[in-house]
């Protein structure tokens, strides 16, 4: 296996194994959530730097599911027309593009109401989280449907869920933020798999359906089974990141150069090898060990977040041996409102 290998996802061709994974670009939307030029931008860059596919930022599916107020959003008809933009944007470098769609549940923002979740539980603020009623379920539910339908308008190539990371898909297969007795406490992958049913009923067979799911939480096996019904139910592609938990299980054989969270992706790949994609995330950070997991065998694809975005020409680097700027890791890109995003890998590219 290559990283330069075609792989092909629910029909849709992907010119390489190397895909662009969601990071969120606090400062670049307004408080509407609309698209701006900075977003194409950004996007743009990316696919001409070679990634196969593209996944656009987690995009918050109402407006109280949002990170911050300017944080991109998708739950209002009038915000579909700037997203064509992007996909035009990737399609014209012939990458693959699909949407992360969010919801933050009990992670949320106090400045958007009371935080809700499946479950009563203490938030980040010390209040405790509104537990959805069924009715609430459905309609938060509908919510994510309604922006994937969006999507489709846009010309997306698919949607992926945000599964994973402690938000709301997350937090309903969590055994400790999911305390419920009716049946989504029975069901812990019941909210996201309705979710994936009703897409696939809505946008399609052809339309691709991805869920960046955990990895481990409290255990590879439980999660495997997660993610086994999300594939019943209609996913086309799984990317394995981390959940609630940490992992402190070591995973990584002697010597091999990749993360522990890129070991869960491998551990699924092993499960769902031929079945579905696997895409492992972390700490990829030079072509070498990007490698190393193609020559290996060890997963589908790979999602690269911070050197994707130190420079966007990453893949290119790994695909064509092109030369690039290393990621400094000072994790100025993280969300904060306090921090300073200025990328000085940016500083340094702009200085070439
Ligand atoms: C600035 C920034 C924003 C991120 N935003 C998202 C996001 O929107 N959705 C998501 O699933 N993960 C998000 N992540 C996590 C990354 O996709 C990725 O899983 C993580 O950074 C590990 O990959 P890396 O070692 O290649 O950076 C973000 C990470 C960073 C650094």
């Amino acid at each position: 296996m290559n990283a330069r290998d075609q792989i092909s996802i629910n029909g849709k061709k992907l010119k390489n194994r190397i895909t662009y994974a969601p990071t969120v670009k606090f400062d670049y939307a307004g408080p509407d959530g609309f698209v701006t030029e900075k977003h194409v931008k950004h996007y743009a860059d990316r696919a001409k730097g070679g990634f196969g596919l593209i996944c656009v930022e987690a995009t918050a599916v109402t407006p109280e599911g949002r990170f911050a107020p300017n944080h991109l959003g998708l739950w209002d008809d009038a915000q579909t027309e700037g997203h064509k933009a992007i996909v035009k944007a990737c399609h014209n470098e012939d990458a693959v593009v699909i949407i992360q769609l969010n919801h933050t549940g009990i992670t949320g923002n106090p400045e958007f109401g009371q935080p809700v979740g499946p479950s009563a539980v203490e938030t980040r603020s010390g209040a405790l989280s509104h537990e959805m009623t069924v009715d609430e379920i459905h309609k938060m539910q509908e919510a994510y449907i309604s922006a994937a339908i969006r999507a489709k308008e846009a010309g997306y190539d698919g949607i992926q869920l945000h599964g994973c990371h402690m938000y709301l898909i997350n937090q309903f297969i969590s055994p400790k933020h999911n305390l419920r007795t009716d049946e989504y406490g029975k069901d812990k992958s019941l909210f996201g798999k309705e979710i994936i049913r009703a897409i696939r009923e809505k946008c399609g067979k052809d339309f691709l359906i991805s869920i960046r799911t955990v990895g481990a939480e409290p255990d590879v096996e439980s999660m495997v089974a997660v993610a086994e019904e999300y594939v019943k139910a209609g996913c086309d592609y799984l990317q394995v990141s981390h959940g609630f938990d940490s992992f402190t299980e070591k995973r990584v054989p002697e010597g091999a150069p990749y993360s522990e969270l890129c070991a869960l992706g491998v551990e699924f790949y092993k499960h769902f090898k031929g079945k579905v994609p696997v895409s492992c995330v972390g700490d990829l950070f030079t072509p070498e060990v990007v490698n190393y997991i193609f020559e290996n065998e060890l997963c589908d694809t790979v999602d690269i977040a911070r050197a994707g975005l130190a420079d966007p020409n990453f893949a290119n680097a790994v695909l064509n041996g092109d030369p690039y700027v290393k990621c400094f890791k000072c994790q100025r890109c993280q969300y904060g409102p306090f921090t300073n995003h200025t990328c000085p890998a940016e500083i340094k590219r702009s200085k070439q």
